[in-house]
């Protein structure tokens, strides 16, 4: 399976650290020296299919194919617009993609690597030849905005990729590339340290108030999460595929703090100029933060024919998903 196009979308409103501490207990120093978030792009007009359906369109046009031609949408978010249909769903229409079957997954910050590892199952057992997967969040509508510690670090936007069962194509060496290894999990014992609840029971038999629900995180005990589960998984993948890390041009993370970025950096004894970053100008878009990064690296011709990456995203649920691709 080999990524064939990157496209991404951001809503039009930058907002500063410096606009948010104008409208709440904060400060430019406090979120970019925790976070290394400078400014976010926060929705107005913009809904997670709106995103999502223009990252699509963008992808398949540097792909060069068409939307007729896709088998498979798979959208990662957690913050569609309907319960039912599914942004996927939306996203086929919006795009014509009559032949394709669409569905989301919910896993998170993790959301995009378990829809691409998906692609991977359907392209690799020969169900399907092209998927669309995209990564899309509006979590800017399910943050408190009286909670100064939680809604200063996300953003939204969307980011998709193209990709296509492998083997009409091979690079200088002779083989296809693309994802060399991939692995993912889960600890759902200590999901509840970043949760954000959904409707309570309503039916004839239970009446409970209906109160909307906001994202709640333990931040050190992501940090702690994060800062151990990701680089053993990266380390994993990377003995799957037989990959030194020194081999690696690049390791796209999960963007949702900078000293996170560091820590996997040292802990693999990597160069952290190895690591970009979108963060800065993006904050945390959970699972649009892997797609957004990788476009904006193809945009700006960092990926070349060969060139061996790690992927890798974690968080809500709690989980991790990580993979080593051949570009
Ligand atoms: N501005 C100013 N002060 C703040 C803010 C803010 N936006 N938010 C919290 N504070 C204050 C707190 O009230 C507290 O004040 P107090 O000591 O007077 O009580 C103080 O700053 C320290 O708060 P902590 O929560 O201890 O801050 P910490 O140093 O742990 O940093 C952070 C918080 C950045 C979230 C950190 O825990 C972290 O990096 N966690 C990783 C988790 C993460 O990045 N999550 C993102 C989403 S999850 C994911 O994508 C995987």
């Amino acid at each position: 399976m080999r990524i064939i196009g990157t496209g991404s979308s951001l809503p039009q409103q930058v907002v500063t650290n410096e606009d948010l501490s104008k409208i709440m207990d904060t400060s430019d120093e406090w979120i970019s020296s925790r976070t290394g978030i400078k400014e976010r792009h926060l929705a107005k007009e913009e809904t997670t299919v709106s995103m999502s359906a223009e990252a699509a369109g963008r992808a398949l046009r540097n792909a060069g194919i068409k939307a007729e031609d896709v088998d498979l949408i798979i959208v990662a978010t957690i913050t569609g617009d309907y319960i039912t249909p599914s942004t996927a769903c939306e996203v086929q229409a919006e795009l014509g993609a009559e032949h394709a079957a669409a569905f989301d997954i919910n896993a998170a910050c993790s959301g995009f690597m378990f829809a691409l590892h998906t692609a991977y199952a359907y392209l690799q057992t020969g169900i399907y030849k092209t998927a669309l997967v995209v990564g899309a969040e509006t979590l800017s509508k399910i943050m408190d905005w009286s909670d100064r510690s939680t809604c200063v670090l996300f953003g939204d936007g969307a980011g998709a990729v193209v990709v296509r069962a492998g083997g009409e194509e091979s690079n200088e060496e002779g083989n296809g590339g693309g994802l060399l290894a991939f692995e993912q999990g889960t600890d759902g014992s200590r999901g509840k340290v970043l949760a954000c609840e959904g409707r309570k029971n309503q039916n004839p038999l239970v009446q409970n108030p209906f109160v909307p629900s906001y994202v709640d995180m333990d931040g050190q005990e992501v940090y702690k999460f994060a800062v151990s589960t990701v680089p053993a998984s990266i380390l994993r993948v990377l003995e799957m595929s037989g990959t030194a890390a020194e081999d690696i041009k690049y390791f796209v993370l999960h963007q949702a703090n900078i000293r996170i970025i560091q820590s996997v950096a040292k802990r693999l004894k990597a160069d952290i100029e190895k690591f970009p970053v979108s963060l800065d100008h993006c904050g945390n878009v959970s699972a649009a933060s892997v797609p957004i990064l990788l476009d904006e690296m193809n945009q700006k011709g960092m990926l070349a024919r060969g060139d061996k990456i790690v992927m890798s995203g974690f968080g809500g649920g709690l989980t991790w998903a990580s993979a080593v691709i051949e570009w």
